[in-house]
């Protein structure tokens, strides 16, 4: 029994420990280093080179190393086997973090502050209530719901989008493009958590962008490509979006001939919102393998989009 691991990108040696430590039964191979196609039967993988997952006949499942599937998307075809996404708790609470952190600045408005500062100007401004503070999340999938209910918790309005209608405590639900217009125009922040396809690709643009009120702010956590760079570029500089706080980007690292870089309205994170760690995630990801060693399915498992 042995796992391919591709952690593409990223260091592998810890992958590898801390699979071993938890499936002490599974040989752990690192891509390429396989002598043994035949043996493998877990692919435990991150950007894998497309095509290469059909190479193992007796592959059980294929585990994802993280929650975006826009890579899986790409593949022409994949053996059929269960898909499994990386759904660990730590990452979902650093991202609902990094949200509440951007709306509480742009809420109480820090960034006056530190002019303020450099100007030893002492000046005390009123901050809407929390409660009276709409924040929408576009996307009530499994990262989206982390961050709604975090926001919740920490009291502000929260207004969740999804394709379809799905239901959060204490969140106003909406969805359709009907809906996404009645939420956009009711907005004092938009957090966009929206997975990337053929359907987000560019939903932020001049039009969506525009139906937020004058003064509204973005925060952006999942895929850079959802957005329309230069329309956002150009209502920033209109003032019709005051701030943008901007994690991913439709090509990273991020150019350095990138208008972005230069403004004072815009907050560039590389990419960092919620950081996937070995010691936890490989425990989520050894309890999927051992789910289907005992013939139960693993969670939760993914349907590439057509
Ligand atoms: C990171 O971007 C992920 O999709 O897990």
């Amino acid at each position: 029994m042995a796992i391919l691991l591709n952690n593409n990108g990223g260091d592998n040696q810890p992958w590898a420990d801390a699979l071993a430590s938890h499936l002490p039964a599974m040989k752990v191979h690192i891509y390429p280093d396989i002598n043994d196609v035949a043996a493998i039967e877990y692919a435990v993988v991150w950007h894998h080179p497309l095509g290469d997952l059909n190479n193992y006949p007796n592959l059980k499942a294929i585990l994802v190393l993280g929650a975006g599937m826009d890579h899986i998307d790409q593949e022409q075809s994949l053996p059929d086997v269960p898909i499994v996404r990386l759904v660990d708790p730590t990452v979902g609470d650093e991202m609902s973090q990094y949200v509440l952190y951007w709306v509480m600045h742009f809420q109480r408005g820090y960034e006056r502050y530190r002019t303020q500062q450099s100007e030893q100007h002492w000046q005390r401004h009123m901050a809407p209530f929390s409660r009276d503070y709409r924040v929408s999340v576009l996307g009530a999938g499994l990262i989206g719901r982390f961050v709604s209910e975090r926001l919740v918790a920490n009291g502000f309005r929260v207004q969740s989008w999804s394709r379809s209608q799905k239901e959060i405590a204490k969140v106003e639900s909406f969805s359709g493009e009907q809906g996404m217009q009645d939420m956009l125009c009711a907005t004092d922040v938009l957090v966009n958590c929206l997975p990337l396809n053929n359907a987000t690709k560019h939903l932020l643009n001049n039009s969506t962008l525009s139906m937020l009120p004058e003064g509204a702010n973005l925060i952006s956590l999942s895929r850079g490509a959802i957005i329309d760079d230069q329309a956002l570029i150009n209502l920033l500089d209109s003032g019709h979006i005051a701030n943008a706080a901007l994690d991913t980007f439709s090509l990273e690292p991020l150019a350095k001939e990138s208008s972005y870089w230069g403004r004072d309205n815009v907050f560039i994170t590389p990419h960092m919102s919620g950081g996937t760690y070995p010691q936890y995630a490989s425990e989520v990801i050894a309890d999927n393998i051992k789910r289907v060693e005992r013939g139960e399915q693993p969670y939760p498992i993914y349907t590439p989009s057509a």
